[in-house]
């Protein structure tokens, strides 16, 4: 297996930055959609369930050529680029289309109404780590197999040694390896070189059941944190694959993907997933934990429950810079009931939640894009959701309460812009969900403090919004809306039918500022 990383300098007179495309594993069919060059360096990008990829890092600051081109039928005719806030003005030349951008962005784009392709371009990597050396544990010295072939151990080995020297990295090179669970010791970190593909077998017998999701399938923690550890950073530009087509639809088996729990001081910074079967990237009774450049590429074919970040019971989460792409939720928070389902294997008694920041994601759903909820076992508190795209989804922005008697507050929506509304989560279909239901006896709670500021609400859905609570001992109150533009309106909406808002009982002090 050669080294699958090409570095390409692309240098000018004036100014000189760095483009790395990263050679598609030989796993993944080539898109037979779309080509792409960035500053003329051809990049290989990954034919998909859905929508094709493509992944590279790029310095920022310096005007940089994307040149995207259309493969099947004519010329570029038209097209669409998410997130629209980036303002980007292509042209169009021939099969091409061009553009240039100064920053790395998370785009999603289509060519004549054709399969989407979405660009994954990240800033360069700031700490790549030396592939053998002083602290760093090479897996391939640990007997991993780096062909995809047999079901590795050497990667846990590597962990395990690893575990003994805090501070030390595990170092994934270039390559294939089927892995089973993994554990990540405290203190020290997991580096998936780009070129490097972690992929989960959908065998279940490979796994340990960690979990049975009521009403879904057995389930595994396929990639987690040790518990009571700390300082643990998983990152690189490889890809971590879950397979889901094969583990849920062939083998009735789910896995969460990677899975900080018990563990303080976590890093989350760069490798793709995609093809989770289950709730993808999972903090769980976790604190002070940090998710950066996060790509979740689920497929939308293979059933609901394949969410991206679902933060539990967790204080002091950041997610910075993320794309998730799921039929279910995008981007949520939860809390839950002791040794029920997924929880069973929670080590500590239910928590609550606070201090938990979305900042700078892009959602495309056939759900919601930010949602608290469902569960609300243990208080919600000071949750934000900022700077933030949905490129489709049923419900842009929300809060389901739906299980549980707790508190949500202090929730607040800002910057968002929020393109297509279309589908149906449940019932719902609209810009903005917010409310209280009771199903059975998993109780209902209050809903108090919401902002929601500076939302651009191109399209609002079929239903109607609803702020509306359960009855009048669970209500939504202290809610208020500023600066909601509708439709592409230049003026704020000045009223609750205008907002499209028209579900409305068991709520108070519901304000517009202006
Ligand atoms: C792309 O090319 C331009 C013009 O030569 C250069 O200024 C810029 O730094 C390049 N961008 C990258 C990311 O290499
Ligand atoms: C999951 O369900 C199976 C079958 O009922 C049972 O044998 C197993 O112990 C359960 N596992 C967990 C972790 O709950």
């Amino acid at each position: 297996m050669k080294l699958f990383l090409i570095i390409l300098m692309c240098m000018s007179l004036l100014a000189s930055g760095k483009v790395v495309g990263y050679e598609r594993p030989s796993i993944y069919p080539k898109s037979g959609m779309y080509s792409l060059w960035v500053n003329s360096t051809a990049m290989q990008i990954v034919a998909y369930s859905g929508y094709d990829y493509v992944q590279l890092s790029m310095s920022e600051g310096y005007p940089t050529e994307f040149r995207l081109r259309v493969i099947p039928g004519g010329n570029v005719d038209s097209y669409n680029i998410s997130p629209e806030k980036w303002q980007i003005k292509p042209k169009k030349d021939g099969k091409d289309l061009v553009f240039s951008v100064v920053d790395a962005h998370y785009l999603i784009i289509t060519i004549n109404g054709i399969k989407e392709i979405v660009i994954c371009a990240d800033p360069l990597e700031t700490d790549v780590p030396p592939s053998s050396g002083p602290g760093i544990f090479n897996v391939l010295n640990y007997g991993a197999d780096n062909t995809g072939v047999t079901l590795n151990i050497g990667i846990q080995s590597a962990l395990d040694a690893a575990g003994k020297s805090p501070g030390s990295i595990v170092y994934v090179p270039a390559g294939v390896y089927k892995a089973g669970n993994l554990k990540v010791r405290s203190q020290t970190s997991l580096y998936l070189a780009g070129g490097s593909v972690i992929r989960n077998t959908g065998i279940k017998s490979d796994y340990t059941i960690h979990y049975n999701k009521t009403g879904l399938l057995p389930g595994t923690w396929w990639i987690s944190t040790e518990f009571n550890s700390k300082d643990i950073k998983i990152y690189g530009r490889g890809t971590i694959d879950g397979q889901g087509g094969i583990g849920r639809v062939d083998n009735d088996f789910i896995a969460d993907m990677v899975v900080p729990v018990d563990t303080a001081h976590f890093i989350f910074d760069g490798p793709l997933i995609r093809d989770s079967s289950f709730w993808a990237l999972t903090p769980i009774q976790s604190t002070d934990v940090a998710l950066k450049n996060v790509k979740i590429l689920n497929r939308f074919d293979i059933g609901y429950e394949d969410d991206g970040i679902d933060v539990m019971e967790s204080t002091n989460v950041r997610t910075y810079r993320a794309i998730a792409i799921s039929k279910d939720d995008c981007f949520s928070t939860k809390t839950w009931p002791k040794d029920i389902g997924t929880t069973v294997p929670y080590p500590h008694d239910p928590m609550p939640l606070d201090n938990v920041i979305f900042d700078d994601c892009v959602a495309w759903t056939q759900c919601y894009g930010y949602k608290i909820g469902q569960g609300v076992y243990e208080d919600q508190s000071n949750v934000v959701f900022k700077n933030s795209v949905v490129y489709k989804g049923a419900v842009g922005i929300g809060i389901d309460h739906k299980f549980g008697s707790a508190k949500v507050s202090d929730v607040t929506f800002y910057n968002i812009e929020i393109e297509h509304i279309s589908g149906l989560a449940g019932d719902k279909c609209s810009w903005l969900d917010l409310y209280i239901q009771q199903p059975g006896t998993a109780g209902a709670g209050p809903i108090e403090g919401v902002k929601i500021n500076d939302i651009k609400v191109n399209s609002k859905g079929t239903q109607g919004a609803y702020i509306q609570g359960y009855n009048s001992a669970n209500t939504i109150s202290d809610v208020t809306l500023q600066n909601i533009y509708m439709l592409r309106q230049t003026t704020p909406a000045k009223t609750f039918a205008e907002m499209d808002i028209t579900h409305m009982d068991f709520s108070s002090n519901v304000k517009i500022v202006t």
